[in-house]
């Protein structure tokens, strides 16, 4: 799985979005632990593809997609899925689950700043859990980037870390979180792969991310904030 463009030179400035901040979701041992610790759930992927209204033939980019769960569930409805993601040890276990159903995703060893998608433009982009790896400016370039990817009229999903809380009770909201979603070693992710979480990665609030998404090219149609510290949005290209 070669990296999407590895002709493409960057200048020296570029973010590195192949070295992620934050929690270890890399290492062999971190990629077997993770739908574990995720609580990754095919049936939760089916349906939000059912929302998204992915059937046969629609065309369905899964950015960061690490294990595959959403790109393979879209492959097993007959969608031309494809799954990217910086972490190889990411991707050969997304190849894995795809073999066992006996679907073949495509999958690309790229980032959402770098992935150039080639071919028709897709009818629905997503991305959970991944885009707070990138700082606010080059969260807003990979959004751009999402935007280029998808057909006019298409979806793009985000689900993510996205804080609805006011900045004054931040430090409550967090608290409570992380106390909350902590679980112990070995059977979850950690109180303190929650303060890394808070400490390292760049989750931001929602406001910011909506300004975000306009100026990206969508609409937001739907949005929810099942809790003061994660979002939904729901958009389509303009
Ligand atoms: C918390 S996991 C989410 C995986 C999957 N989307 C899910 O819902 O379970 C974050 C994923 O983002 C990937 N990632 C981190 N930075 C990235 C980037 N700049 N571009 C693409 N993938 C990235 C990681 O390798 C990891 O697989």
């Amino acid at each position: 799985m070669p990296r999407s463009d590895p002709a493409r030179s960057l200048p020296a400035w570029y973010f590195s979005e192949y070295a992620p901040v934050g929690i270890d979701l890399g290492s062999r041992a971190a990629v077997a632990a993770y739908d574990r610790n995720q609580g990754t759930d095919p049936l939760a992927d089916d349906a939000l593809l059912d929302r998204l209204g992915v059937t046969d033939g629609t065309r369905l980019i899964d950015l960061a997609c690490g294990t595959g769960s959403l790109t393979v569930q879209a492959a097993r409805r007959g969608a031309v899925a494809h799954g990217v993601d910086v972490s190889a040890e990411m991707l050969a276990f997304a190849k894995a689950r795809a073999d066992r159903f006996d679907v073949a995703p495509q999958w690309h060893h790229a980032g959402f700043l770098d992935y150039t998608h080639q071919g028709p433009l897709a009818d629905v982009v997503t991305t959970k859990s991944a885009l707070h790896q990138l700082p606010d400016f080059w969260k807003q370039q990979a959004l751009v980037n999402a935007a280029e990817m998808l057909r006019a009229g298409g979806f793009f999903y985000l689900w993510d870390v996205i804080f609805s809380f006011e900045a004054s009770s931040a430090e409550t909201h967090l608290r409570d979180w992380i106390a909350a979603a902590g679980r112990p070693d070995g059977e979850g992710f950690t109180r303190t792969d929650f303060e890394t979480h808070v400490r390292e990665e760049f989750s931001t609030y929602a406001w910011i991310v909506e300004g975000m998404l306009r100026r990206a090219g969508f609409d937001i149609v739907s949005r929810a904030f099942p809790r003061p510290t994660h979002a939904e949005f729901c958009c389509r290209r303009r």
